[in-house]
């Protein structure tokens, strides 16, 4: 695979994909982007192609689509897939199991079938630390048991255990598993960020929303955690930071065959309330909260072992929480309502 390789990126409209689509075509690639819109918007291409100059191909598609998805690979060359595309609410998840369990896998089967008709043998899965489930022991490392807690976690886990048993059977093909602890933040430009529709689910654009004036006040569920202040503790990675992570992914996997699983996250656990307090740093902003029960299905702390990453990938993290607060808010007080104040044409 050469730097000017055609990486198919799914889901490259959506947060974490725009943010690796910005970063692929500045380190030299050719990202061509399938989205279906339902989760995303167009206009965070159109930005990326302001901020880069470069044209990106477009297919509004479903990846399900097996007969859309296939026409792409025919038009183009593709190298190697970087597969973002999935539904990813956990509450949601367990009120739509079905639908998770059909869009989740049913596209990463559209993905591996045509893998084998185009020869694709280079794939990036956007895996989750919630593969770790409740894990024992933190920081977490690659070799922690894996078990899902939601129909969400289980898309996950079965789509890493899918390709784990489909690269047996392929010795060419080259996998890797990143799973990514909580990624937060936005592009520094403040072009690109989060948008996620109606209400967050995440305390990062909560929080931003607080401060921008959409939200009288921040929840913060539970301090009764056995944590340092007791709220919950989560590795919180800025996307950018992890952007990269995909890229330097893809240029290992160009050297290995087989399956690779990496931790993506910092290595450091910070608080509901530290985050609170960084953002204040940062902004000059007050974020009001009060303390409510705990959320339902929520753990007490999740942090990263981002060693593996460090000494094979080369990857590390290089943003710190108050840099990832000035980036969320760089792009929510420009941006107050997201992408929707743009036409999203093109
Ligand atoms: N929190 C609040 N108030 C809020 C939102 C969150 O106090 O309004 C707290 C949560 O209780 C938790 C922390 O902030 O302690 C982080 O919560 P997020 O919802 O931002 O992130 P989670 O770690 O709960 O969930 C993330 C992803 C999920 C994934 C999970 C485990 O959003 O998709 O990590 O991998 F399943």
């Amino acid at each position: 695979m050469t730097k000017e390789s055609q990486i198919l990126v799914t889901g490259g409209a959506g947060y974490i994909g725009s943010h690796t689509v910005l970063e692929l075509i500045q380190q030299g690639y050719s990202p061509v982007v399938v989205d279906d819109l339902s989760n995303s918007s167009k206009e965070s291409l159109i930005r990326v192609e302001e901020l880069t100059g470069a044209k990106i191909p477009f297919y509004e598609i479903d990846i399900a689509d097996s007969k859309g998805l296939a026409s792409i690979f025919s038009s183009h060359s593709i190298d190697g897939i970087i597969h973002f595309a999935a539904f990813k609410a956990v509450g949601e998840s367990v009120e739509k199991p079905l639908a998770y369990y059909r869009n989740n896998i049913g596209g990463l089967f559209s993905l591996l079938d045509c893998m084998d008709t185009y020869g694709v043998t280079q794939f990036v899965f956007s895996s989750s630390c919630t593969v770790y489930g409740d894990a024992d022991d933190v920081p977490i490392p690659e070799s922690a048991s894996v078990s899902a807690v939601n129909p969400y976690g289980q898309t996950k886990l079965m789509s890493e255990i899918i390709l784990r048993d489909v690269a047996q059977s392929r010795p060419n093909w080259s996998v890797s598993n990143l799973r990514y602890f909580n990624p937060v933040g936005a592009h520094p430009s403040g072009r690109i960020g989060e948008d996620p529709s109606g209400i967050p689910n995440n305390l990062m654009p909560y929080i931003t929303q607080v401060a921008v004036g959409t939200r009288p006040f921040l929840r913060v569920f539970g301090d009764t955690y056995p944590t340092h202040d007791g709220t919950g503790v989560r590795d919180y990675i800025h996307v950018v930071d992890l952007a990269k992570g995909h890229i330097a992914a893809l240029s290992y996997q160009k050297t290995v065959q087989g399956v690779h699983t990496f931790n993506l996250g910092t290595g450091r656990g910070s608080s509901v309330l530290d985050v609170v307090k960084a953002f204040e740093r940062a902004t000059g902003k007050t974020i009001p909260y009060e303390i409510v029960d705990a959320r339902a299905g929520d753990i007490a702390e999740a942090f990263a072992d981002t060693s593996k990453a460090s000494e094979v990938l080369g990857w590390s993290a290089e943003f710190g929480l108050e840099e990832m607060c000035r980036d969320a808010w760089n792009w929510q007080s420009k941006n107050p309502h997201g992408y929707e104040d743009s036409s999203g044409t093109v």
